[in-house]
């Protein structure tokens, strides 16, 4: 088969060098891709957000299979551009990505089928949103309904600081659109985990869970970023979790999608929380989580492009997902001052040694040739060290190990990914 994936990042890395291992695929292309993506893929200069143009590519590369691997393409809609002109697609359609694309859509659906999430209330109307937190109990959380590159969330924790909150998502607009409407939310504590499943419009299959670290510096200080770090599986992902979220949280999602007319196929991603009070769905996204793909896909076993066209086809229930007994821990390294300013351009070093030992990747997030053919840094992510271990300790240590042998100028990570499990 001939396949597209549409992204450019450590997910679409990692979704490529799953689909390179499926006896299905022969030719696999990138839009746009990364220099490490062309490493498994042949790369098409085409943007994500170029649908026509993405579709005019698929014709005429005869391409069997397109999958979407990021949140603005399948929000925006490309998978009903795609299917209007009979190409194959893996994906939810527009109607469906709304339960990632907006906040509001989605904490509504929660409450009208009775899926554990935090209380909420929505707002269009600065005034009254300001009114609401004269009165509120804090910290609380405030949400831009729409996409805002993972940064749409505010954590307050007093009234002065909601108040500004306010100014910033709704008046000022900093995520634009995104925060023409606003959710605000009750805080909530405990530990996060992510679930990733497949979706085949009426069935869903767990993938391993998985935790991120979102925040940019060591014991989860500092600003939010895309993720900075994740280990596969959680421990804290306890079989009577487990039963928890299948009783009251993952079909009860499909079939919710299913009874509102926006039948779900393709990766709904869970964001939990491990409340006191049991878990609870902190958000859902349309996709697979970076850098929780990077963790989760090394320890897949099934072939990938099989689990797709299942996804499509709606055969998903005569397969059941297998994962290997490792662990896996990835580890980001970013670009110092991410992810507020950071320079970029700088050569990377060192990339080789990961073809010579097994269990070991490393999977690109920014990164791009320069005029001397060199692989230079290319975003405040640049690359995501991935290893496996037979548990999570020595997975931790075998990713740490591999981070020593890549250089660039400016190279930043966390030292602290996965050191929660280190006594499990
Ligand atoms: P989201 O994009 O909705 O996952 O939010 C980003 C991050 O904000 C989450 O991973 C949590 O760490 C935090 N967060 C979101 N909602 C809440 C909440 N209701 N209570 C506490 N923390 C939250
Ligand atoms: N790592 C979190 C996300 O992909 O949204």
């Amino acid at each position: 088969m001939n396949i597209l994936v549409v992204g450019s990042g450590g997910r679409e890395h990692a979704i490529c060098y799953k689909i390179a291992q499926s006896p299905k695929a022969d030719k696999i292309y990138c839009a746009p891709g990364n220099a490490g993506i062309a490493s498994v893929a042949e790369c098409v200069d085409i943007g994500a957000m170029e649908f026509e143009k993405l579709a005019a590519f698929a014709r005429e590369k005869a391409i069997d299979l397109t999958v979407i691997g990021m949140d603005d393409p399948l929000v925006g809609g490309i998978v009903d551009v795609f299917e209007k002109e009979g190409l194959r697609v893996f994906g939810p359609d527009k109607k469906a990505a709304i339960l990632e694309g907006s906040k509001s859509f989605s904490k509504d659906l929660m409450k009208k089928y009775d899926i554990p999430t935090a209380g909420y209330e929505v707002f269009t109307d600065a005034d009254k949103a300001c009114e609401y937190l004269e009165s509120a109990d804090y910290p609380i959380v405030l949400k831009a309904d729409g996409l805002a590159l993972g940064k749409g969330v505010l954590i307050c924790n007093t009234k002065e600081e909601a108040l500004e909150g306010v100014d910033t998502i709704m008046r000022d607009k900093k995520f634009g659109d995104a925060g023409n409407t606003m959710v605000i939310e009750e805080f909530m504590t405990g530990r996060e985990v992510s679930v990733l499943s497949f979706v085949d419009g009426k069935t869903i299959k767990i993938m391993s869970s998985a935790q991120d670290h979102k925040r940019a510096g060591d014991g989860d200080t500092g600003l939010n970023t895309g993720g900075m770090g994740t280990f596969c599986p959680s421990p804290f992902y306890t079989d009577e979790v487990d039963k928890f979220c299948r009783e009251h949280i993952y079909q009860k999602t499909v079939d919710a999608m299913k009874a509102e007319g926006r039948e779900f196929k393709g990766v709904i991603f869970f964001g939990l929380m491990l409340t006191t009070k049991g878990p609870r769905v902190l958000e859902y996204n349309a996709r697979f989580g970076d850098p929780e793909a990077q963790v989760v896909l090394t320890r897949m076993e099934n072939d990938i492009v099989d689990i797709f066209e299942r996804c499509i086809d709606g055969t998903l229930g005569e397969v059941e997902l297998k994962f290997s007994d490792k662990a896996s821990v990835c580890v980001m390294l970013a670009s110092d001052g991410y992810p507020l300013s950071y320079e970029k351009g700088f050569e990377i070093t060192g990339l080789d040694e990961f073809d010579k030992h097994e269990g070991y990747f490393c999977f690109h997030s920014g990164t791009k040739f320069n005029e001397d053919g060199k692989i230079v840094t290319n975003g405040g992510r640049v690359l995501g060290i991935t290893a496996l271990g037979n548990d999570l300790k020595e997975a931790r240590a075998n990713a740490y190990k591999a981070t020593e042998w890549v250089e660039f100028k400016n190279k930043y990570m966390r030292t602290d990914i996965g050191k929660a499990i280190e006594n499990s």
